[in-house]
C-alpha cells in the first residue's frame, strides 16, 4: 500500500516536474508532526503542511507524512483522517487541481505510535526501507514537537540517537513555546536540547513571525528607509506601543496559564520580538539568520534592565475562581498570575533613548486586535485650518489583524510620506468606508494589506522547509529575552494585580501612565493626588528617634518630604554664594529618592551642585553592583549636572580595583579637601543595614570615631567584599547627615535603635553624630510600625 502511494505520487509530481530527474536530484522529505493529532496540529499544523505539500508537490522534493502520538495506531489513525479530510484548499488551486492534490496528501500520511525509543526507532527504519525500496535519496526529515515542552529533551534525545537522517540529508526539529519559565529554566532546556542537536537544526517558533504584517516590518523599514532615516530617533518618535487585545479567558489552559500568566505568554516573546523588529538596525541581508540575530541582540544589550515600578498587571475577576474550579484548589487558594500587563521599557542607545516602548497585553478586555504602532511628534502648528492633513497626527501602524479593521495592514499617516508597495502580493487599500482607527477616519492612512492572508503557520512551515533561520528564536536571542524579564518576573511575584470585571466594563480601569521608567494604573493616580492638592505635608508626622529630630510618614511621602529637604539645603547652599556638597549613600532605599529628584525637582539647583559618594563597592563602575552605576540609572542620566562636579570614588585604578597601594582613598580624601570648604559637606544622606552598618562602615570597622582619615577602604562581610567609604570622622563633619530607613524589614531594627541609646561598637550607626550639624532620621511607617 505504501509503496503504491509513493509511486502514484512519483508519477503526479513528474508530470508536473520541469525536469524529470529533478524528483532524484532533490530527494525525499519525512515530515513527523509529535503529538500529530492534538490540538494545534488539527487546527493549523496539518493546514500548513497541506499547503506545503501543494506549493511544492511539482517542484520536484517527494514527501511522506507521520502523525506520530502515544495511542496506539487503532486508535490514532482514524483521529488523523477525520483531521485530514477537514483540510480546505489553498487559494491557488483550482477545485481539480486541489482534490487530486488532496487525495495524494492522504494517502501520504500515515499516524504512527511514538512513545518508546523503539518506536523511534521503528519510523527510521521504516523510511530507510522505504527510501531503498523506491530507490530515492533523501533530502532531510522535519520533526515537528507539538508536544507540552517538557517531553522535549526526552524525544530530541530519541530523534538524535535513533531517527537522524543519514549523512547529507537535513534534520530540522520544530519547537513550540513554552521555552522555559524563566532565565534558569530556559538555560536548562537549552542545555539539554543542545546535547541532542546542533543549534542550525532547532526551530523555534514564535507564531507572531509568521504573521503577514510582522513578518513586513523590516522589508519596510528597508524598502522606506529613504523617509525613514531621518525620523527613525528620538527626536521624532513619541512613543511606540505594541498591544495585543484579546476577548478570551484563559480556561480550559490554566494547567499551563496560571504557571505563566500574561508576561511570560505574550509580552517575553510575541511583543519582544515585534519590538527588536521595529528597533534593531536593518540588516544588510534581512534573509541572513546570523545577521538578523546579531542585530537583535545588540538590541537586547542596550535594554536597562526592568523592576516593579515599570510594569501594571491586572487579573480578570473570574479568573481565581476559574483556576480554582479547574485546578481542584480549594477556595482560599489565591493565584496571583496576572492575565493583563502594561510595560513601559526604554532602549538605552543614541537613537532611542527617552522613546516610552509600551508593551501590553491582556485577556477578556474589549476586542480582539493586534498592532505596533510608531508615533511620531508633530511640531507644526496650525494657526487655521486644524482639520487640514499636516495638523493630523503622524503615524505608522504595523496592524497584525481582527479589531476595527479586521484585516492585517500597514498603514501610514498621510501626512509622513507615501511608502512603496510591499512586495509579495501586497495590495493597496483604496475603499476605506466608515472605518477609522485610533479615532483617525481611513481615509487619512496610506493603507496596504496581503492580497491573500496567510495563516502564520502555513507561513513558517514553509520557512522551515526552506531553511530560514532568520523567522525563528535562536538559543541566544532566547536567553537574550529571558534575562532581560526574568528580574521584572521575580520583581512581580507576589504583587497583587488589579481586578478588572472584563470586556467593555473594564471601562478606564485598566488605563495606565508613565513617567519615566515609572508605570501606575491611571485611575489610582487621581486618588492619591487629592490629598497631595489639600495638604503638602499630608501624613507626615515629626518627632524625635534616639534623641534626634526624626521624620515620619508612609513611603511615598517621606520621599516627597526627604526630596523637598534636600532641595531646600542646596538653595540655602546657593543663596550663601557657594556650590553644595551632597554625598549620597548607596542601596536600594536612596533609588526611590534618586527617581523623585528626577522627576519632580526640575528646580533644583543642580548645576551649583557637587555629587559625592558616601561609599562604592569595588566593581567597575559599568556594573550594576556598582553604586555609581544605580546613581547614573535613576538619577544623573536625566538631570542637568555639570560632568565635573560628579565625583565617583575611585575604586577602580591601574586597571585594578581597590588596591591599598592605589591609594584610592587618599585621593578621594584630597579632592574633597581641595573642593569642599573644611571638607564639611552640606548634606550626607545615609541609610543603615540590617547588621546596623551605615555607607561601608560594618560592625567591627576599625575606624576611629574622630581619626584623621575621611575615606578609607573597609571589608564588608557580604560580597562584595571590598568596599571604600567616607569614615565616621568625614560624616560627623557633615552639616546635616539624613538616614533614610524604609520597608517593614526594617522594623526590627528600627525597634532594637530606639531602646539603644548609647554609641555601640556593633551598630556603627551609633556613631553618628555631627559635631556642628544636624542628624535627622527619615523613617517610613512601615519600618516605624512594622505594617
Ligand atoms: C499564544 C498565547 O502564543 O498567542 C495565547 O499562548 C494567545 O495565550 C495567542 O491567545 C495569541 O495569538 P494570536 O495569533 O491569536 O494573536
Amino acid at each position: 500500500m505504501w509503496k503504491a502511494t509513493w509511486g502514484l505520487l512519483l508519477l503526479t509530481s513528474i508530470c508536473h516536474a520541469q525536469d524529470g530527474d529533478e524528483t532524484k536530484r532533490k530527494g525525499h522529505v519525512s515530515v513527523v508532526v509529535v503529538g500529530g493529532t492534538g490540538d494545534l496540529a488539527r487546527k493549523y499544523l496539518w493546514q500548513g503542511f497541506f499547503q506545503l505539500y501543494a506549493n511544492h508537490v511539482s517542484k520536484g522534493h517527494t514527501f511522506s507524512f507521520y502523525a506520530g502520538g502515544l495511542s496506539p495506531a487503532e486508535k490514532g489513525r482514524p483521529v488523523l483522517f477525520d483531521i485530514l479530510k477537514g483540510l480546505t484548499c489553498p487559494v491557488e488551486l483550482t477545485a481539480e487541481r486541489c482534490a487530486l492534490v488532496k487525495e495524494q496528501f492522504l494517502r501520504l500520511a500515515q499516524y504512527r505510535q511514538l512513545k518508546s525509543a523503539e518506536d523511534y526507532q521503528g519510523l527510521a527504519q521504516h523510511i530507510a526501507t522505504q527510501l531503498k525500496q523506491e530507490g530515492m535519496a533523501e533530502a532531510g526529515r522535519l520533526f515537528y514537537l507539538s508536544v507540552p515542552a517538557f517531553a522535549y529533551a526526552d524525544i530530541a534525545d530519541r530523534v538524535n540517537s535513533t531517527a537522524r537522517p543519514p549523512a547529507g540529508a537535513w534534520l530540522r526539529v520544530v519547537l513550540e513555546k513554552p521555552f522555559g519559565h524563566d532565565l534558569a529554566s530556559a538555560q536548562l532546556l537549552t542545555t539539554q536540547l543542545s546535547g541532542s542537536l546542533r543549534e542550525e537544526e532547532m526551530y523555534r517558533i514564535d507564531h507572531y513571525l509568521g504573521k503577514q504584517v510582522v513578518s513586513q516590518i523590516l522589508p519596510f523599514r528597508k524598502e522606506n528607509r529613504k523617509f525613514l532615516d531621518p525620523v527613525w530617533n528620538k527626536h521624532h518618535i513619541a512613543r511606540i506601543e505594541i498591544v495585543l487585545k484579546e476577548t478570551l479567558d484563559a480556561k480550559g489552559r490554566l494547567q499551563f496559564y496560571d504557571q505563566y500568566g500574561v508576561i511570560r505568554d505574550v509580552l517575553q516573546n510575541h511583543l519582544t520580538e515585534v519590538m527588536t523588529l521595529l528597533t534593531m538596525d536593518i540588516p544588510a541581508n534581512l534573509t541572513d539568520g546570523k545577521e538578523v540575530l546579531q542585530k537583535k541582540l545588540q538590541i537586547f544589550g542596550a535594554l536597562p534592565q526592568l523592576d516593579r515600578s515599570c510594569a501594571v498587571v491586572g487579573q480578570y475577576q473570574s479568573y481565581n475562581a476559574e483556576v480554582q474550579q479547574e485546578l481542584n484548589k480549594t477556595k482560599d487558594h489565591y493565584s496571583f498570575t496576572p492575565t493583563f500587563a502594561g510595560v513601559v521599557i526604554y532602549i538605552d542607545t543614541a537613537r532611542y533613548d527617552g522613546i516610552p516602548i509600551i508593551l501590553s497585553s491582556g485577556k477578556m478586555l474589549d476586542e480582539r486586535v493586534g498592532y505596533a504602532r510608531v508615533l511620531f511628534k508633530n511640531n507644526v502648528f496650525c494657526v487655521q485650518d486644524h482639520s487640514s492633513v499636516e495638523c493630523n497626527p503622524k503615524e505608522i501602524v504595523f496592524y497584525f489583524g481582527h479589531g476595527h479593521l479586521r484585516y492585517p495592514a500597514v498603514l501610514v499617516s498621510k501626512n509622513l510620506f507615501k511608502p512603496s508597495l510591499l512586495k509579495d502580493g501586497w495590495k493597496e487599500v483604496t475603499e476605506s468606508g466608515d472605518v477609522s482607527l485610533f479615532g483617525r477616519p481611513l481615509t487619512d492612512f496610506h493603507v496596504q494589506t496581503p492580497a491573500v492572508q496567510r495563516e502564520a503557520y502555513a507561513e513558517l512551515i514553509a520557512h522551515v522547509f526552506r531553511g530560514r533561520k532568520d523567522r525563528f528564536i535562536s538559543s541566544e536571542n532566547l536567553l537574550a529575552s529571558w534575562s532581560f524579564w526574568s528580574p521584572l518576573l521575580d520583581s512581580l511575584a507576589q504583587t497583587f494585580p488589579r481586578p478588572y470585571p472584563g470586556g467593555p466594563a473594564n471601562g478606564n480601569l485598566l488605563n495606565f501612565q508613565f513617567q519615566g521608567h515609572e508605570a501606575t494604573f491611571s485611575s489610582e493616580a487621581v486618588v492619591t493626588m487629592i490629598p497631595q492638592d489639600q495638604s503638602e505635608n499630608f501624613q507626615v508626622m515629626q518627632g524625635k528617634y534616639r534623641g534626634a529630630e526624626m521624620v515620619s510618614a508612609w513611603p511615598n511621602e517621606l520621599v516627597e518630604r526627604l526630596a523637598s529637604d534636600l532641595q531646600e539645603a542646596a538653595e540655602e547652599a546657593v543663596r550663601e554664594g557657594v556650590p553644595f556638597h551632597l554625598a549620597l549613600s548607596g542601596g536600594s532605599s536612596p533609588i526611590v529618592l534618586f527617581k523623585r529628584l528626577a522627576q519632580h525637582h526640575y528646580s533644583f539647583p543642580w548645576w551649583n551642585t557637587h555629587l559625592w559618594l558616601a561609599d562604592e563597592r569595588c566593581v567597575p563602575p559599568s556594573e550594576a553592583g556598582s553604586n555609581f552605576y544605580t546613581l547614573h540609572e535613576h538619577l544623573l542620566q536625566y538631570v542637568r549636572l555639570p560632568y565635573f562636579n560628579i565625583h565617583p570614588m575611585p575604586v577602580l585604578i591601574n586597571q585594578r580595583l581597590c588596591v591599598e597601594e592605589d591609594s584610592g582613598a587618599l585621593l578621594y580624601e584630597r579632592e574633597i579637601g581641595l573642593l569642599v570648604n573644611s571638607s564639611s559637606f552640606h548634606y550626607v544622606l545615609l541609610g543603615v543595614g540590617f547588621d546596623g552598618h551605615t555607607a561601608s562602615l560594618f560592625p567591627g570597622s576599625k575606624l576611629e570615631v574622630d581619626g584623621e582619615r575621611l575615606v578609607a577602604l573597609t571589608e564588608s562581610p557580604v560580597k562584595p567584599h571590598q568596599r571604600m567609604s567616607l569614615t565616621f570622622s568625614a560624616i560627623n563633619r557633615a552639616r546635616r547627615v539624613g538616614v533614610l530607613v524604609m520597608g517593614k524589614s526594617k522594623h526590627e531594627l528600627v525597634t532594637q535603635l530606639s531602646r539603644i541609646k548609647d554609641t555601640l561598637e556593633r551598630l556603627p550607626i551609633t556613631k553618628i553624630h555631627p559635631k556642628n550639624g544636624n542628624l535627622i532620621w527619615y523613617i517610613d511607617y512601615e519600618a516605624l510600625l512594622g505594617q
